[in-house]
């Protein structure tokens, strides 16, 4: 028994725990038939054609529904407009300030039509890409569905990007439109993204215009020749846009994440299997049906916005709330009270979140009915026994059971997760449980051999899932090298995983240079890079420490160039800088300053050395090292620190 197993032994999980149900039917289905499964399944979308193939596997690239037509849009909007749902609440959105919206799926399917109308007007084709730089308002959904209308691939920055970062993303998917938003509430502030569009815009000879959408009444100014106010663009009456019919390969967005690369790389999705992915896994890992009121906390920035904020939701015709601001604004019990005022039946956060409302205690909750909740789930980052039990005792009150699922970006949608919708298995905190019917995973050591339950190697997909990305835009080498070559004719996700005697899988937390703050992706390389980018830097390592609500804090050794002494100015002025490029999920937790940094006699940098230093651990061998002086120059550094 591991030690997080033992734990289990108190849990009263046999309450929910239902043996007659079809869990075992569907894996095995979906695994010795996957044709005819999914074939099965995709009946349930509206498609103008049907397909010629189910899957076209040629690894390590799978298409899906070969031949078959069809348009996000429709499955969205256009198909609901037939049924009671064209009535009911698509979104509630509830503003930071305390202002609020309802939107019916009949007004957003007005909406959409308006939008893509005008990005027509501005010269939007078939192909063309868009780039959305949007806080948490309906406009946000509105424009991606509008894209999605016209074929034009789009690409989410998340709104607390840089404008440097936007830049990046902006340039290497080769926008023509940059959407945007006069400015963002945070925690009272505003802060002024269209500023960012406009630096963007003018790094990027792409962009030909920018669109802004009113939401805060502050100054902005308006470049004649590129920027125009949504609100003057939109037609103002009716109107009907033809969706396009897209191949269900087409690209559909473009979603950039971090890997071990300096650059974030765009994972790139479709429209058919990814469409009918995210719309399955939702059903079958939050039961969810015509009463439902979902609440995903996620920001649209990331795939979980992305695919279970805006996509599976509407495919799904379900009533969600949708909410702008911070989760301890203007009080820590916002999102309690949000919950309650709602009637939210389905609740799905970050471990992050709920470690940040675990550290002010109950009283928060307390003062809201949360009877409504019949499901809760958890996402971004492995949630720890203690976060998952305060999470079942406190908000769902020992009555309803956590999805804790575990995907990533590339796999569009939920790939290891409890299927109440379909069973409901026991449940062990801090285990994502089991695999959704289709996803075929295994646990292998370093020469992809297969290991017995309960020890911990790498998890591999052993065969394509309908949500599996396309491929990373512009980059096919990446994309064989990153996920394809190391165990060939497996999809590896670079996470740790154990299979505990139950056959239950345990995700233990990344086993590459990926750092996940907050549940944020980011990279080693990619914090180097950009730290090094500051005129002062020689060399840079950065590394992690555990943070007991992050999960994960950012750690940086900095070596700089002769002519600048360590200070705390520096030190903050770094700080800034990494804001300044990447965006503030950049932030370190601490910064260092050496004379070197340790290195093997290659010049490799030890990262083992510098993250076993901070995060006061045995160093351990270091007989390859070129100067042993730098670890103990490190460890000083660290030691006066803390
Ligand atoms: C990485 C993917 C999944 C959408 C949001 C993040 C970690 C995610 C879990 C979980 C343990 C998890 C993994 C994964 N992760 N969910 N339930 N338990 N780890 O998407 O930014 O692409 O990050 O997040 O390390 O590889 P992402």
């Amino acid at each position: 028994m591991t030690q997080a197993d033992s734990r289990v032994a108190h849990l009263p999980t046999t309450s929910y725990y239902c043996p007659s149900g079809k869990y075992d039917e569907l894996w095995r289905r979906a695994d010795e038939d996957p044709e005819g499964f999914w074939a099965e399944q995709a009946l349930e979308l509206d498609w103008f054609k049907r397909w010629d193939k189910v899957l076209d596997w040629k690894a390590p690239y799978a298409r899906w529904f070969v031949g078959g037509k069809l348009n996000l849009s429709v499955q969205c909007l256009d198909r609901h407009m037939k049924t009671d749902v064209r009535n009911k609440v698509a979104f509630y959105w509830e503003g930071e300030l305390g202002d609020s919206q309802v939107l019916t799926y009949g007004e957003m399917y007005r909406q959409v039509n308006n939008t893509a109308g005008a990005l027509k007007r501005l010269g939007v084709k078939r192909g063309d890409r868009v780039a959305i730089y949007l806080p948490m308002i309906p406009a946000l959904p509105v424009v991606m569905l509008a894209c999605a209308r016209i074929g034009a691939p789009f690409t989410v920055v998340f709104s607390a990007f840089s404008g440097q970062a936007l830049a990046d993303r902006v340039e290497d998917t080769g926008a023509k439109v940059i959407v945007t938003a006069s400015g963002m509430h945070r925690r009272g502030k505003i802060l002024p993204l269209k500023e960012n569009a406009v630096e963007a815009a003018a790094r990027c000879a792409c962009v030909e215009k920018i669109v802004v959408v009113k939401h805060t009444h502050h100054q902005v100014e308006m470049d004649p020749n590129r920027d125009v106010w949504l609100s003057d663009i939109l037609s103002g009456c009716d109107e009907y846009v033809a969706p396009e019919d897209m191949d269900s390969n087409d690209p559909l967005f473009i979603l950039y994440t971090s890997g071990s690369t300096g650059k974030p790389k765009g994972i790139l999705h479709g429209t058919g299997g990814y469409s009918l992915w995210i719309a399955k896994t939702m059903q079958w890992a939050f039961d969810t049906d015509a009463q439902t009121v979902w609440w995903c906390t996620a920001d649209v920035g990331w795939i979980t916005g992305h695919s279970y904020v805006v996509f599976a939701p509407m495919i799904l015709g379900l009533t969600s709330v949708m909410y702008e601001g911070a989760p301890d604004y203007p009080a820590l019990d916002r999102w309690w009270a949000i919950i309650a005022k709602y009637g939210v039946t389905a609740f799905y956060t970050s471990p992050t979140a709920i470690r940040m409302f675990m550290r002010h205690g109950e009283e928060w909750l307390s003062r809201h009915d949360l009877s409504c909740l019949k499901i809760l789930g958890s996402v971004g980052e492995p949630i720890n026994p203690e976060a998952w039990l305060w999470y079942y005792r406190n908000v769902g009150k020992e009555r309803i059971g956590i999805s804790d699922t575990w995907w990533q970006t590339e796999t569009g949608g939920f790939m290891i997760s409890p299927t109440p919708g379909i069973q409901m298995h026991a449940l062990k905190p801090g285990s994502a449980t089991k695999p959704m019917p289709g996803v075929v995973p295994a646990v292998v050591d370093a020469d992809g051999k297969e290991l017995p339950n309960g020890e911990t190697g790498f998890i591999v997909i052993k065969k394509p899932w309908p949500g599996m990305l396309l491929d990373i835009y512009r980059n096919p080498d990446l994309y064989h090298k990153t996920y394809w070559s190391r165990f060939p004719g497996y999809y590896l996700p670079g996470d740790y995983c154990m299979k505990d005697q139950d056959n239950f899988l345990w995700l233990l937390g990344r086993a590459d240079e990926v750092i996940k703050v907050a549940g944020h992706r980011i990279s080693t390389a990619e914090l180097e890079s950009a730290i090094v980018g500051h005129s002062a830097v020689a060399e840079a390592a950065a590394t992690s420490r555990p943070d007991e609500i992050k999960g994960e804090a950012i750690i940086l050794f900095v070596t700089l160039r002769k002519g600048t002494p360590p200070s705390v100015e520096i030190k903050n002025e770094l700080t800034r800088h990494l804001r300044a490029t990447i965006g503030t999920l950049a932030t370190p937790e601490e910064i260092f300053f050496v004379n070197l940094l340790p290195k093997t006699r290659s010049g490799k940098i030890m990262r083992r050395l510098l993250k076993a230093v901070a995060t006061g651990a045995a160093v351990g061998d270091t007989t390859t090292l070129d100067d042993g002086a730098s670890v103990d120059e490190a460890k000083a550094a660290f030691a006066e620190l803390t």
